[in-house]
């Protein structure tokens, strides 16, 4: 199975992504845990996405192409994957098309702005294994501490209210369009897209998705 979460930053692509990865058994690619990992580790590559990241603009598309077109190639890939921030762009997701990289869904998280802030505002991340939390709607045990490793969580640079802002407005302008690319898509048989209401719980957005995927896979 091959999906793709696409949806605003904070509408719950990385909450969702861990409970499908469990689930189905296929990996999780989240590009921005991949660029937080290189920028974290300081590698000539990180250092030269650092800036871009922190003020919540686009990393080019030559790069991510590249990125993902060599990550989805692995191993654990085989069976299936799950694309976390993946594609941003119309020429990104043009890229897997030309990549002979075929999806079953997409899935897109639908949340408004307004609630996108606060969400933000609240997260806190396991940088590691790129779990997330939210000090009101998903406390970890003991504050500031990953429930599963005991290490320190980290606030992301990004989610302070200004860049978020510019985050959104980034979203709205090239990120929208694949709402229509992938609309039509489905249209030609070519995929199945699924819209999912992101205001509910996390519990109730997870079932939903669980509920579609599982149809699906019934009636094939
Ligand atoms: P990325 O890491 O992908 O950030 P994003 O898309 O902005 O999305 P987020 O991770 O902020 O949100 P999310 O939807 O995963 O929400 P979450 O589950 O954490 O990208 C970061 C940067 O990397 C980009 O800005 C860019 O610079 C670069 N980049 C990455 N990919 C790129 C690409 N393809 N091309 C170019 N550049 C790229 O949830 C948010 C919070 O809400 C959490 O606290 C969570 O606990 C809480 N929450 C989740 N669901 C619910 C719910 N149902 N109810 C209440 N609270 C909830
Ligand atoms: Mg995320």
């Amino acid at each position: 199975m091959r999906l793709v979460l696409l949806g605003c930053p904070g509408a719950g692509k990385g909450t969702q992504a861990k409970f499908i990865e469990e689930k189905y058994a296929i990996p999780q690619i989240s590009t921005g845990d991949i660029l937080r990992a290189a920028v974290n580790a300081k590698t000539p590559f990180g250092q030269q996405v650092k800036q871009t990241i922190d003020e919540g603009g686009l990393v080019s598309d030559d790069i991510m192409i590249e990125l993902v077109k060599e990550r989805t190639s692995q191993a654990d890939c085989q069976n299936g994957f799950l694309l976390d921030g993946f594609p941003r762009t119309i020429r990104q997701a043009e890229s897997l098309w030309q990549n002979k990289i075929h999806l079953d869904f997409v899935i897109e998280v639908k949340v408004p702005d307004d609630e996108l802030i606060k969400r933000l505002s609240g997260r806190r991340v396991h940088l590691k294994s790129g779990r997330v939390y939210h000090v009101l709607y998903n406390p970890p045990k003991k504050a500031g501490i990953d429930d599963l490793t005991g290490e320190t969580l980290i606030q992301r640079i990004d989610d302070q209210e200004e860049t978020v802002r510019n985050r959104l407005a980034i979203y709205h302008q090239q990120t929208e369009p694949l709402v229509k690319y992938y609309k039509d898509m489905d249209e030609h048989g070519q995929l199945r897209y699924i819209e999912i209401d992101g205001t509910q719980s996390m519990d109730a957005v997870k079932k939903e998705i669980f509920n579609y995927l599982d149809e699906d896979s019934e009636t094939k």
